[in-house]
This record gives C-alpha cells, sequence and structure tokens, in this order.
C-alpha cells in the first residue's frame, strides 16, 4: 500500500488545450482515493518559489472547457540547474509532497526525470502539448484542439485564396516536429506540406506546383511546418514567388492562436483519462514515466524512453498528403 497522502499538479512549457481538464481529472481521482493535492502554480518556477495552492474538488469546477492552465506555466532557466532543482526539492519536503504530476512536452518530462534521478520523489508526466511530438504515445493533449484551430483557419485562407488567384504559404506551429503541419495538410486539401522531417527543397516544390498549375490549378496552401528546414514560409516564399510570376504569393503565420481555445471533445477525454490513469500509477509507487494513449489504451512509458526516442510521422499519412494534392 502507498505512502502517499498529498501530491502535486504543475503545468510546464507551452500551453496547450486540455491542460485544465487533465488538472480537473488529476485533483477529483486524488481526492477519490483521499489524497489531498496542491496545484504548483507557473510551472518548475513555481515549485522552486512554493508558490502553491491547496486544490479541492470545487477548485477545478467549470474548467474542463476552458483553454489555457489554471495553474499558469512557465519556462524556468532557474530549474535547469541542480542548485534550482535541490531549492525545489525542498520546497516539496516542506510542503509533504510525496510525489508530482507533470502536465507539459518533452522538455518538462527532461526535468521531471533528473529531478526523479537527483531527489527521491517520484514524477509521473501527462503529455501536454500541441506538437504531438513525444515518443511512446498516439497523442497528446491540446493536439486535436489545435488542429482543429488550423484547419478552420486554412479553410477562411483558402476561400480569399481561391477568389484572388494566390499562392498562400501559410505556417503552423511544432516547435522541430512536422505532426500538425501534415494532419492539417490532409485535412485542409493542401497543395504541398513542408515538415522538417522530409528535405523538400524549394525547386521539388516548383516542379509540384507546375504540375498542378498545369491542370489549371488557379491558387494554392502550402502549408509550411515552423521547424522546416528551407527556413519557414517567408524564406520558401520568396524562392518560389522568383518562378511563378502567375501567381500572386502571400504569406500566413498562423503563430499563438493554434495556442487557445476551448478544447475539442477529443482533448477533453484524453486528458480526463490520462489525468485518472496518472494518479492511478502514482498509487501503484510507478515514477519517472509519462502516462500515454496507444490504440486507445493507455500506457505506461519511463521517461527515459520518450526521451530517448524520437516519435517518426506516419508514413501512409505522408503518401495520402501527395496523392490527393494532385
Ligand atoms: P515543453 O515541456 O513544452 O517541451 P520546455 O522545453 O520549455 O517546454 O520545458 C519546460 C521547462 O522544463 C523548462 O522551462 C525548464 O524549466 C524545464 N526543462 C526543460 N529541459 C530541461 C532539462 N534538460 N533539464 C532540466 N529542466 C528542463
Ligand atoms: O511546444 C509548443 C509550442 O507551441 C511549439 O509548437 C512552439 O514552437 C513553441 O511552443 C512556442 O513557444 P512560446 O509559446 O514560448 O513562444
Amino acid at each position: 500500500m502507498t505512502k502517499i497522502k498529498k501530491i502535486g499538479v504543475l503545468t510546464s512549457g507551452g500551453d496547450a488545450p486540455g491542460m485544465n481538464a487533465a488538472i480537473r481529472a488529476v485533483t477529483r481521482k486524488a481526492i477519490f482515493h483521499g489524497l489531498e493535492v496542491c496545484g504548483i502554480r507557473h510551472g518548475y518556477d513555481g515549485m522552486i518559489n512554493g508558490n502553491l495552492k491547496q486544490l479541492k474538488s470545487h477548485s477545478v469546477s467549470n474548467i474542463i472547457q476552458r483553454g489555457g492552465t489554471i495553474l499558469k506555466t512557465a519556462r524556468s532557466k532557474e530549474f535547469m540547474t541542480k542548485a534550482g532543482r535541490k531549492k525545489a526539492y525542498d520546497q516539496l519536503k516542506a510542503n509533504e509532497i510525496d510525489a508530482v504530476v507533470v502536465i507539459g512536452g518533452d522538455g518538462s518530462f527532461q526535468g521531471a526525470r533528473k529531478m526523479s534521478e537527483e531527489f527521491d520523489i517520484p514524477f509521473v508526466g501527462i503529455p501536454g502539448t500541441i506538437d504531438n511530438d513525444l515518443y511512446g504515445t498516439d497523442y497528446t493533449i491540446g493536439y486535436d484542439t489545435a488542429l482543429n484551430t488550423v484547419v478552420e483557419a486554412v479553410d477562411k485562407i483558402r476561400d480569399t485564396a481561391s477568389s484572388h488567384n494566390r499562392l498562400f504559404f501559410i505556417e503552423v506551429m511544432g516547435r522541430d516536429a512536422g505532426f500538425l503541419a501534415l494532419r492539417s495538410g490532409v485535412a485542409c486539401g493542401a497543395e504541398a506540406v513542408l515538415i522538417p522531417e522530409i528535405e523538400t527543397h524549394a525547386d521539388k516544390l516548383k516542379s509540384y506546383l507546375e504540375e498542378g498549375f498545369k491542370r489549371k490549378k488557379s491558387s494554392g496552401i502550402i502549408i509550411v511546418a515552423e521547424g522546416e528546414k528551407e527556413g519557414g514560409a517567408y524564406e520558401i516564399s520568396r524562392k518560389v514567388a522568383k518562378d511563378f510570376s502567375e501567381y500572386e504569393v502571400k504569406v500566413t503565420i498562423l503563430g499563438h492562436i493554434q495556442r487557445g481555445g476551448s478544447p475539442s471533445a477529443f482533448d477533453r477525454v484524453t486528458a480526463s483519462t490520462l489525468g485518472v490513469a496518472a494518479v492511478d500509477a502514482i498509487l501503484d509507487d510507478q515514477k519517472s514515466i509519462m502516462v500515454g494513449i496507444v490504440n486507445g489504451k493507455t500506457v505506461h512509458v519511463p521517461f527515459n524512453k520518450t526521451l530517448k526516442n524520437v516519435k517518426h510521422i506516419n508514413s501512409s499519412l505522408l503518401e495520402v498528403s501527395d496523392i490527393l494534392s494532385i
């Protein structure tokens, strides 16, 4: 039987729609099992500075539908240092926190893994990032909502592109992964999708567009992942514009709109499922793992494994994207 009496929960790194649903699930599942819950504000910065507040069941009422995170998040340079992590550990001990649930991306899990190794305190991670770039889980919280946000925005841009015979280069987030770009490209029927995982030189893109031009395409949408190697949407559009005087070339950077909005039903259910699974893992004396979802089933993935491996792009989806954009 576990000795865990009180758990901490925090959100860290880039915020993602659905983080509040995860906070709600962690809190209510823990309370259901008689544990106390301590919300840690502003990510690891809050852990270092003792920015804590007790969470009761009513503390997480009416948040499942809200984007962002009621605990706020941060990118903490101090936590990158062992001294910073020691301060954080001392705060956890002083507040009798026996284990911590971290809702974040790979960077947050890097920090959690280090702290788990350096100090005797269990950390369990819930994958929360719109990038969907974490190995060991099919989905990360926020990805589905961001995907729908991108699709809605691109559909609007396609209306004006087709009215003006314009070629739009639309840059989407994903830090250094192309999951959001590829899936939104297929969903929007983009003429091309440029992602960091696949080297696409501008001249290959040009021949691609020439083919489309021959088939009387009078406008086009090109989705560019921000981490794409050719330098992003502005850079690529400049290279293409030179050879396509028939088109008026425009660029839209979607930016942080992709991080906001009310979480989709899919993200709410994913977050609720993973929040419950994270507390179950703590009660089962697990530590230094991420809870994930693979083929609809919750799994435990050691931090070392998720951080050491690269999640691969779905090659069949890549093929679908190529074929259907002719
Ligand atoms: P994400 O979790 O979304 O990938 P970041 O990469 O910004 O976001 O990481 C969030 C926080 O996690 C950082 O601000 C830092 O406090 C902590 N962190 C990230 N990488 C490390 C690391 N290698 N060692 C210790 N802490 C880290
Ligand atoms: O990791 C999530 C993410 O949205 C990335 O896709 C993006 O590159 C990054 O965060 C932006 O970070 P910030 O919000 O600090 O500008």
